[in-house]
């Protein structure tokens, strides 16, 4: 059963890691069959790594609305394997060709590119099984409100199509409100969700949302400038995947746009606005206050 998380930023990250760990552990038993391969590529991908970021934004999130912290972690841990399989399918050959991810080898490495494929599109389905279950939470609107943020913020409208700009970006010469946008769909959507996922949980309407929308829409373009400095300045054991790709692929990004110094002033004032548009909250909030800052000043 989950717990409350404790208001300290490491406390947290320690016991959502520990928690999503066993949410997927007990999702996924490995099957006495043919599927066997699948099993163990999803348990691979999703089981022991990560920063768990996107489960923690949706427990505290959730938290600031006495939501169950059951609810609140089932539904983190559908987003969060949204991320993985999302990861799964960016390190493949036909998108960033990728040896290592989260400091162990890729999937398609460890196993092949068609079982990377299917545990991808397995892990993908488990998400929306996840938030469509009542065990998750009893209200079948609640529910559904939670699928369809979900399915908005990963396909075409949101992660996917920013994947799709991203491989287009190689050499394509966009300017700053393009990878702006680019930016925006890949990294930032899958984050709002873990936002307004909290909201959700606790029955707050949309008009209540609005700092919660501010916040997540700053943190994940402060996160995306972090991931883009780690590429550059980044250590590879520390971040756990190889770095030096996005210049290598001429891609462009808030670096290759702004150079280091402006993208980290660029990215210290999104997290000050971030912070900024929580000021309807209290210090039931500061947990996402520290996120804010961990995002831009994290070394993995
Ligand atoms: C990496 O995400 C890919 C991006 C969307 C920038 P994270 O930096 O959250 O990766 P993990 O989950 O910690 O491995
Ligand atoms: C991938 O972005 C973001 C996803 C939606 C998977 P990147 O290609 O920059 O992520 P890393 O650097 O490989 O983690
Ligand atoms: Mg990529
Ligand atoms: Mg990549
Ligand atoms: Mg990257």
């Amino acid at each position: 059963m989950a717990t409350p998380l404790p208001a300290d930023l490491r406390a947290a990250m320690a016991q959502i890691a520990a928690a999503v760990d066993a949410e997927f552990d007990a999702l996924l038993p490995v099957p006495d069959d043919a599927r066997r391969p699948l099993y163990e590529a999803m348990r691979h991908a999703a089981i022991g790594g990560g920063k768990r970021l996107r489960p923690l934004l949706v427990c505290a999130s959730a938290q600031l609305f006495n939501v169950d912290p059951q609810a609140a972690l089932r539904t983190g841990t559908a987003i969060e394997a949204i991320h993985v399989y999302s990861l799964i399918h960016d390190d493949l050959p036909a998108m960033d060709d990728d040896d290592m991810r989260r400091g162990k080898p890729t999937v398609h490495k460890a196993f092949d590119e068609a079982t990377a494929i299917l545990a991808g599109d397995s892990l993908h389905a488990l998400a929306f099984g996840l938030v469509a279950d009542p065990d998750t939470h009893p209200d079948p609107f609640v529910r559904a409100e939670l699928a369809l943020e979900l399915a908005r913020a990963s396909g075409p409208a949101g992660m996917a199509g920013g994947q799709m700009m991203d491989l287009v970006a190689d050499g394509a010469g966009f300017d700053l409100a393009t990878v702006t946008r680019l930016q925006a769909l890949k990294t930032g959507a899958l984050i709002g969700v873990c936002l307004e996922a909290g909201a959700i949980l606790g029955r707050v309407p949309p008009e209540g949302r609005a700092g919660l929308r501010g916040y997540a829409r700053d943190l994940g373009l402060a996160f995306q400038i972090a991931d883009d400095l780690l590429d550059v300045e980044g250590d590879a054991a520390a971040v756990g995947k190889a770095v030096g790709k996005d210049a290598a692929a001429g891609k462009a990004t808030f670096l290759s746009l702004l150079g280091v110094d402006r993208a980290r002033a660029q990215a210290s004032m999104l997290v000050d606005q971030a912070v900024e548009h929580l000021h309807g909250f209290g210090a039931e909030a500061d947990l996402l206050r520290q996120v804010a800052r961990y995002a831009v000043e994290r070394d993995r």
